[in-house]
């Protein structure tokens, strides 16, 4: 007999990590996690799952069968589960009122209503996804429409995991969030998501908040985390100008412990799917309660980032003499971040469509992420190639950009790339990865984020 039975609905990049991990340390609940996509599915019922993750094999090798299970069975599911996660997507809403900005939230719903007609039971509905503020709301509303129905309890407990590093994000995280209502079946809600967080989580960095601060400060860690990443790369134009280098300016600044030194990676943008999206929503919500100023400081987090990765273009052509049609540019990665296959608004899906605007040839290699960046890159037109050995892609090209700080990016032989490459031979870093001063030497013509070029002209 288990302990507890928990589901998940959506086994996506949040859904499934953080479902395998509470397996893990709770051997003696058994834990369900079901998506309508069948695929999705099998892949996780397979030796190939559908995301990669350091670590995700094994925890999932480790308890797949035995207390962890996938299946499609959403229903069954819910009738026999009465703790309920949900980590469908939310999409940004493409059409209609809050087109590009408001949260798409049909697939919130539809889940909403599943759970209102299989139900038999009293259940707790745990909101993992992130929402607009106040959907636990509409949630409450969709579940409370029965007549003499079920007793529903909504909470919120947003994921804070990076893809990458889920696993430790998950396994050591900074603080569990957890928001309910100030009642005592809310407050009694609460404590049984605190009793499952606290098999290993310590109990200190459980907070418990009422329900709309938790949706609230999902949103508001997002931008945070993306505004610095948009204030450093706001610097890195800067001293591009200036002839100060943004990694030491970084540095300095970041020794301040008020401002600390983690997210101050000058970059070619910030991708993922998570802080272009949120802040939208962020922004959307401002404008929605006539927070103009305040829509507007958000906004500009996400109009630096375009601005980046449209500077890394003009900064291309210019240094390739104004001209990239016909030249063989080649993309070192394409996923959002390393450690990840995911391409979700990754920079590289910018620049890869931009470089064919520019009618350049572009190759394409990434460890990960071949697969995503071909769905991609699929209809867009032009000459794409995509090639898995690094060595093999830069074979004739005229410039190499780095576009995800894979580790092996690191560690490629330079001197070996330069050597089968179109000269002048132009290396545009777009992550501050590599030891420039040595691929300059080597005869690169070297462009950094943020750092005066190293050029043979
Ligand atoms: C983010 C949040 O970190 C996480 O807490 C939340 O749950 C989901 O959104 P994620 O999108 O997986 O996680 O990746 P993150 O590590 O935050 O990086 C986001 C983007 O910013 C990446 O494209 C990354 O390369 C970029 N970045 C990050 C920089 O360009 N510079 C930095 O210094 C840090
Ligand atoms: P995230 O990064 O937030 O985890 P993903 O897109 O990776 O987002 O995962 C969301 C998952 O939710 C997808 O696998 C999708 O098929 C699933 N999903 C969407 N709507 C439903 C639904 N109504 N019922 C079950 N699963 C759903």
């Amino acid at each position: 007999m288990n302990k507890k039975n928990i589901l998940c609905i959506g086994a996506g990049y949040v859904g499934g990590p953080t479902m395998a991990v509470i397996a893990k340390k709770c051997p003696d609940y058994r834990v369900t996690v079901v998506d309508i996509n069948p695929e999705r599915i099998s892949a996780w019922n397979s030796s190939r799952l559908p995301i990669y993750e350091p670590g995700l094999d094994e925890i999932v090798a480790e308890t797949r069968g035995k207390n962890l299970f996938f299946s499609t069975d959403i229903e069954g599911a819910i009738r026999d589960n009465d703790i309920i996660f949900v980590s469908v997507n939310t999409p940004t809403k493409a059409f209609g009122i809050g087109a590009g900005m408001a949260a798409d939230l049909r697939y919130w719903e539809k889940t909403a209503r599943q759970i209102l007609e299989n139900a038999r039971s009293p259940k707790i509905v745990i909101e993992k996804s992130t929402l607009p503020v106040k959907t636990a709301l509409a949630m409450e509303r969709i579940l409370a429409s029965a007549e003499g129905g079920v007793e529903f309890e909504v909470l919120s407990n947003p994921e804070f995991l990076a893809e990458g590093s889920a696993i430790r994000d998950l396994e050591y995280p900074d603080r569990v969030l957890i928001g309910s209502r100030d009642t005592d079946r809310g407050r009694r809600a609460r404590d049984t998501l605190v009793e499952i967080y606290s098999r290993w989580v310590p109990r200190e960095k459980i907070i418990t908040t009422n329900i709309w601060s938790s949706e609230l400060s999902k949103l508001v860690a997002n931008a945070f985390l993306a505004q610095r990443v948009s204030s450093i790369n706001a610097v890195s134009a800067l001293c591009e100008k200036t002839e100060a280098d943004v990694t030491e300016v970084a540095r300095a600044v970041g020794l301040d412990s008020r401002i600390g030194g983690r997210f101050l990676n000058a970059s070619v943008g910030f991708g993922g799917s998570c802080f272009k999206k949120d802040i939208l929503n962020l922004v959307y919500l401002c404008r929605f309660y006539g927070l103009d100023e305040v829509a507007d400081y958000w906004e500009r987090v996400v109009k630096i980032n375009v601005y980046q990765q449209e500077r890394f273009i003009e900064k291309m052509l210019s240094a390739m003499f104004n001209t990239l049609a016909g030249k063989r540019i080649c993309l070192f990665g394409f996923a959002f971040k390393a450690d990840t296959g995911d391409t979700r608004e990754s920079p590289a899906i910018y620049i890869a469509k931009r470089l064919l605007e520019e009618q350049a040839e572009v190759v394409v290699t990434d460890p990960r992420a071949l697969e995503n960046a071909r769905a991609d890159l699929a209809g867009v037109g032009g000459s794409v190639q995509f090639v898995e050995d690094p060595y093999e892609a830069a074979v004739g090209a005229h410039a190499v950009c780095v576009m995800t700080e894979w580790d092996l990016y690191r560690r490629l032989d330079y001197g070996r790339i330069w050597e089968e490459m179109v000269k002048p031979a132009f290396l545009f870093d777009g992550r501050n990865i590599l030891d420039h001063r040595r691929c300059f030497e080597m005869g690169f013509n070297v462009y950094a984020i943020g750092k005066p070029p190293l050029t043979h002209f």
